[in-house]
């Protein structure tokens, strides 16, 4: 983990355009500062997207029906999580997450409110197929990931994670269409700039602290020497590309030493910390598509600021 974020910081601030990848914002500190994030009055997508998961339990249960292993990419201390199993009544329920601590902890959590059903989880990076627990293998399976965090990646990598999770989900499946995997999904809906980019610099500069927490994370773990008073928080909607842009900009020239390495940046430069995809009904359903799944059902808060869908492993590659 430690050399794997030198690297990754090494990496960025060497480029032409300075970019460190976003999931490096979500230490101790800057998964607390998210927390906060989703009680904002301007952060809408964690209140819209619950809004939904509350409202159509029963339509999820018609369409997912009993008994299915959920299994959860990303679990997070999800309050999200416990909508769904309460309303789809499924066999498992297997969160997947990189960092073990939190995810044993949010797995107990769970089980205290689920005494019956069986928990399995599994420490691993869902950007990869992951090998599920034997046990989930005869089971229907339905991927749950909400949040929209399919947005803090660009198309091609978004692209590869659905595959990779359809392989994941598939496994143990007959081949019957009625088993086939399914996946509900959370994506933001591109929405009026001026509302996105408030979600993304609020008053309170909850945002601008979660950002900034990235320089403060690079001084601490790596020796770094950023002069965090020169640097501020933007949050830009890139047009063409449907998405808020988070960076960090240098307010005058600077030069600064990260783990033995120098670096400058001139006024008005930035560090480009993460991007959240916006997505359209048809931009959803085109890189479901081309991630091998089939949306079957879509819905929205009553805002219609948020969506969340549900499709179906792709069967052939020349039909929908
Ligand atoms: C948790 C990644 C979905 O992109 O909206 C919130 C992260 N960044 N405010 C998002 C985030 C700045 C959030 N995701």
């Amino acid at each position: 983990m430690a050399e794997a974020f030198r690297a990754d910081v090494l990496e960025g601030l060497g480029q032409v355009k300075k970019a460190v990848p976003a999931r490096w914002l979500y230490d101790d500190a800057g998964s607390a500062l998210f927390e906060e994030i989703t009680r904002l009055p301007e952060y809408y997508a964690t209140r819209a997207e619950t809004e939904v998961l509350e409202n159509r339990g029963g339509e999820f249960a018609r369409l997912i029906g009993a008994g299915r292993a959920v299994v959860e990419f990303g679990s997070g201390s999800s309050v999200k999580t416990p909508l769904l199993l309460r309303a789809i009544d499924p066999a498992a329920y297997v969160p997947l997450d990189i960092a073990g601590d939190f995810l044993r902890e949010a797995a107990a959590e769970l089980q205290a409110k689920f005494p019956a059903l069986p928990v399995y989880p599994v420490e691993a990076d869902f950007m990869r197929q992951v090998d599920l627990p034997g046990a989930i293998h005869p089971m229907r399976k339905l991927g749950f990931f909400p949040g929209s965090t399919i947005g803090n990646m660009v198309p091609r990598t978004a692209a590869d994670l659905l595959r990779e999770m359809k392989e994941t989900l598939q496994e143990g499946w007959g081949g019957n269409a009625e088993d086939a995997p399914l996946l509900l999904i959370g994506m933001d809906l591109v929405k009026d700039p001026v509302v996105l980019e408030a979600a993304y610099d609020d008053a309170a500069g909850v945002t601008a602290r979660f950002n900034l927490n990235l320089a403060t994370r690079i001084n601490r773990e790596l020796g770094g020497d950023i002069p965090l008073d020169d640097l501020t928080h933007r949050a830009i909607w890139n047009d063409a590309f449907a998405r808020i842009e988070m960076h960090l900009q240098a307010t005058r020239d600077i030069d600064f030493t990260v783990a033995g390495n120098r670096f400058t940046m001139r006024a008005g430069e930035t560090i480009h910390t993460e991007n959240s995809h916006k997505f359209t009904r048809r931009s959803a359903n085109l890189l479901l598509l081309a991630g091998g799944w089939t949306p079957q059902a879509r819905w929205l808060d009553s805002e219609e600021r948020f969506s969340v869908i549900l499709a179906r492993g792709s069967e052939f590659r020349n039909a929908p």
